[in-house]
């Protein structure tokens, strides 16, 4: 596995592989990494003859008072963990290259991100538009993974591409769960034991919402309510039923349906999702 500490470098690289016919899977990441972030490793391996990773805490999608000064980061770890996955590539640019002074160029995809997590943390997904935007200029893959858990952030990715003809296949995997259902995130190493406890409510509320759907119910609004009921030890700061591809409110007579909820558990704050068939199967997005 070689490490690129350069983006030029990166690109050089890249730009062999294509050269050499081979096809080019990439994964980016913001590191400290966990078995979520492996099994993309492990699609892309599948999907593609080499696989780049990036590890880069992005500054331009953290909001003002975030927590991007204290974001786990644990790079040898990681190098460590991407060896035994077999990744080819790793590409870890300092800051500095990434936005050097008189940086000035933004990619706002606008409607779908400024709902939900938009709404709650305006600016962020015009920093994770604008950081994918650069990584695949740099990597040039053929396909890049990413997680569902991250819902509105693949349909900000999947706008991009395609509104700007970005020749990359954009390719999803389901959500990896702890035992408990908690969905794994680098977040999740904030929580103490007992907020770990209270964390595993956010797959509860889709449980719950699950078991109504299957039991017939339709109605969003008491499908949302079902789901509040298990989120009573967390901090709410939404729980929406929409439509899988706008996020606008699922219609009374809705095919196919995601949950998100976004909510804090002491300061840390997680999201999930489910992705639901009208019979209450879960689907993925
Ligand atoms: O999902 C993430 O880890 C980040 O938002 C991404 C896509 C690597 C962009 O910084």
């Amino acid at each position: 596995m070689t490490v690129f500490r350069q983006t030029a470098t990166a690109r050089t690289w890249a730009i062999e592989q294509r050269l050499a016919g081979l096809k080019i899977g990439f994964v980016p990441t913001m590191g400290a990494l966990h078995e979520g972030h492996l099994a993309l490793v492990r699609k892309a391996k599948q999907l593609a003859d080499v696989v780049a990773v990036s590890i880069f805490v992005n500054p331009t999608q953290f909001m003002e008072g975030e927590d991007l000064d204290r974001y786990p980061r644990s790079l040898d770890e990681d190098c460590h963990l991407l060896a035994e996955h077999h990744a080819d590539a790793v590409l870890i640019p300092p800051v500095k290259e990434m936005y050097p002074d008189g940086f000035q160029t933004y990619v706002d995809v606008t409607e779908i991100s400024r709902m939900l997590e938009g709404a709650v943390r305006p600016g962020h997904f015009r920093g994770v538009a604008t950081v994918v935007n650069k990584l695949f200029n740099i990597m040039i893959p053929d396909l890049a993974v990413f997680g569902q858990k991250d819902y509105q952030q693949l349909l900000v990715i999947r706008r991009l591409v395609e509104d700007l003809n970005m020749p990359v296949d954009i390719i999803s995997h389901p959500i990896v769960r702890e035992e408990d259902g908690l969905a794994m995130s680098s977040r999740n190493r904030y929580l103490d034991r007992k907020q770990r406890k209270k964390a595993s409510a956010l797959h509860d509320a889709l449980l719950a919402a699950q078991g109504d759907i299957k039991a017939g119910i339709r109605d969003p609004e008491e499908i949302v309510s079902a789901a509040c009921t298990e989120l009573s030890e967390v901090e709410v700061d939404y729980v929406a039923f929409v439509e899988p591809n706008t996020l606008q409110p699922a219609p009374a007579d809705w095919e196919r349906a995601v949950m998100l909820i976004a909510a804090k558990v002491g300061e840390t704050r997680l999201i999930d999702n489910m992705v639901f068939s009208r019979e209450g199967e879960e689907v993925t997005a």
